[in-house]
């Protein structure tokens, strides 16, 4: 099969596309021919192994040392059931489906093998595989931090989600309005229109203005792209408000669950899969560049089969 393969850590000229055996389904697992992925900035960090100090020890520790041991890049998946393992009985060939694969990667690839146990789930009837395909990272990642500052209990917050733009941030920005928030987005210019269409409420254009002299008040604080610490965001917190962010060693941690719920949204057009760019899996280099720069508007799809 054909798959985009990260030979060394480096710049975006170290993923190649090869032919590479296609996996082995094991008892308990899912074949799936993958029609989308998608390129995120966990995929570029992991391959430019763009992290100093303990982190880039533990990442060596993760995820292998000279090179990536899981060398296919990609958590996400979107496409069509082709095998299932004789122990699997929640899928069949045939099933539309979407997940995650985490620390397993591959979905850079015609084929991924998953546990079925893993997080996956039957794609939402409305989504195209490219939607969901984009869908999955930034809407589980989102889901868990504002989950874990309580979004859920809060009854109608104010919350200000600065890095409105990115692939966490503007599934943050809708997750929010489900709950019913009042949405202060922090973003650039070039984001503002993307920030008021996935619905916030108020932007603060960060190159035009200082968010951290709004005079609003906030529930919940999220820096969606760990460039406001808690140190210059603590007065925005209301008491009894908390300030959560991606920075730090609070992971996301995945689950059917979160990527359920991201699911039902999008079915009941509460959720948007917002794609800056589509690259197919031959321009994958083309797609690491792009999202190594930083700047991508919410989520940039790899199509990979029709
Ligand atoms: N802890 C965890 O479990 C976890 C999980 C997932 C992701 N992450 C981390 O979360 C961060 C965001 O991930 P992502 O995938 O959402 O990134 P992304 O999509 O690549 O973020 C790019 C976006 O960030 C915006 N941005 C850049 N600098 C900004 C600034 N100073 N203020 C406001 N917005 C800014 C850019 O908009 P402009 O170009 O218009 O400024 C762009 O739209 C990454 O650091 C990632 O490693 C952590």
């Amino acid at each position: 099969m054909k798959a985009a393969v990260c030979t060394a850590y480096g710049p975006p000229e170290v993923v190649t596309i090869m032919e590479i055996p296609k996996p082995v389904t094991g008892k308990g697992d899912i074949l799936i021919k993958v029609a989308a992925s998608a390129v995120n900035s966990g995929d570029v960090r992991v391959r430019g192994l763009a992290v100093t100090g303990l982190m880039r020890v533990m990442m060596w520790l993760v995820l292998g040392f000279s090179k990536p041991r899981k060398p296919v890049l990609g958590v996400v998946y979107s496409g069509q059931v082709e095998e299932t393992g004789p122990e699997v009985t929640e899928f069949k060939p045939g099933d539309e489906v979407f997940g995650l694969s985490g620390f397993r990667f591959g979905g850079h690839a015609e084929y991924i093998s998953v546990p079925a146990k893993s997080i996956i789930v039957k794609k939402p009837v409305n989504a195209s595989f490219q939607e969901a395909a984009a869908i999955a990272f930034g809407g589980q990642t989102a889901h868990f931090f504002l989950h874990q500052a309580g979004i859920s209990k809060r009854v109608k917050p104010e919350v200000l989600i600065m890095g409105a733009t990115g692939a966490v941030g503007s599934a943050a920005v809708q997750i929010a309005k489900y709950y019913h928030a009042s949405v202060t987005a922090v973003c650039s210019s070039a984001g503002k229109e993307l920030a008021l269409r996935l619905g916030a409420d108020k932007v603060i254009l960060y190159d035009k203005e200082d968010f951290t002299k709004t005079p609003g008040r906030f529930d919940v604080v999220f820096d969606t792209v760990d460039k406001a610490p808690k140190k210059i965001c603590a007065h925005l917190v209301k008491p009894g408000g908390v300030y959560t962010t991606v920075g730090g060693m609070n992971y996301a941690k995945e689950s059917r669950e979160q990527l359920e719920f991201v699911k039902r949204l999008f079915e009941e057009g509460k959720y948007q899969a917002a794609i800056d760019k589509v690259y197919t899996l031959e321009q994958i280099m083309e797609a690491h560049r792009y999202v190594d720069a930083g700047r991508k508007k919410a989520n940039v799809v790899l199509v990979i089969s029709n």
